[in-house]
């Protein structure tokens, strides 16, 4: 295995995981800051484009995490895929994807349903059902991750191994201590 086949080996998890309901690697740890404390939680991996290192992920326009990246867009993706017992830690940034519709327009109606709670999330209620959902266009955001740091571990019985990749090194690659 060298760093190139390794960080496709990594690549291909990630595309298989954002195609495949069933791999582990799909449910993806996203990390922000709330401007205090690291603030995560878990996203659907939706696309993944190998030319330019980005990741896309869906949310309510209204949700906590739209406002928080909107304030700092510098955030990371943690993913565990069992099937070949790798770690994927990914650094990057956020940016809005304004190109909506067409993702919304490939949506069916159970999903759409994932957005445009009202009020919006995060409010506080008195009870717990008391919120409505009004499935729009305009409570759905498309969220581009753009990877400028790779970080892959691969545990295996015999030796683990671990290498790290980042844009500004052209993505070559180096052999990390694991
Ligand atoms: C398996 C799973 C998948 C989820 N997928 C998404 C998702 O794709 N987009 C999203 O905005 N929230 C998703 N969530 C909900 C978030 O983890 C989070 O609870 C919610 O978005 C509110 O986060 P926020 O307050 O940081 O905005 C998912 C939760 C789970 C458990």
């Amino acid at each position: 295995m060298n760093l190139a086949k390794f960080f496709e080996k990594a690549f291909n998890t990630l595309i298989r995981a954002s195609v495949d309901k069933k791999s582990d690697a799909r449910n993806v740890v996203v990390s922000i800051s709330d401007g205090e404390y690291p603030s995560s939680r878990i996203m659907v991996l939706r696309e993944v484009n190998v030319e330019d290192k980005s990741f896309t992920f869906f949310s309510d326009s209204n949700s906590e995490k739209c406002k928080l990246i909107g304030m700092n867009p510098r955030g990371s993706l943690t993913v565990w895929d069992r099937k070949n017992n790798l770690q994927i830690r990914i650094r990057g940034q956020f940016v809005f994807d304004p190109d909506i519709v067409r993702y919304w327009n490939r949506l069916g109606d159970l999903a759409k349903k994932s957005y445009g709670n009202q009020p919006f999330p995060s409010m506080p209620i008195l009870d717990r059902w008391e919120y409505d959902n009004k499935p729009e266009i305009s409570s759905f955001t498309v969220l581009k991750f753009l990877a400028n740091k790779f970080d892959i571990l691969s545990l295996n019985k015999e030796k683990h191994f671990r290498a790290v990749y980042e844009s500004r090194d052209s993505w070559k690659g180096c052999w990390v201590v694991p």
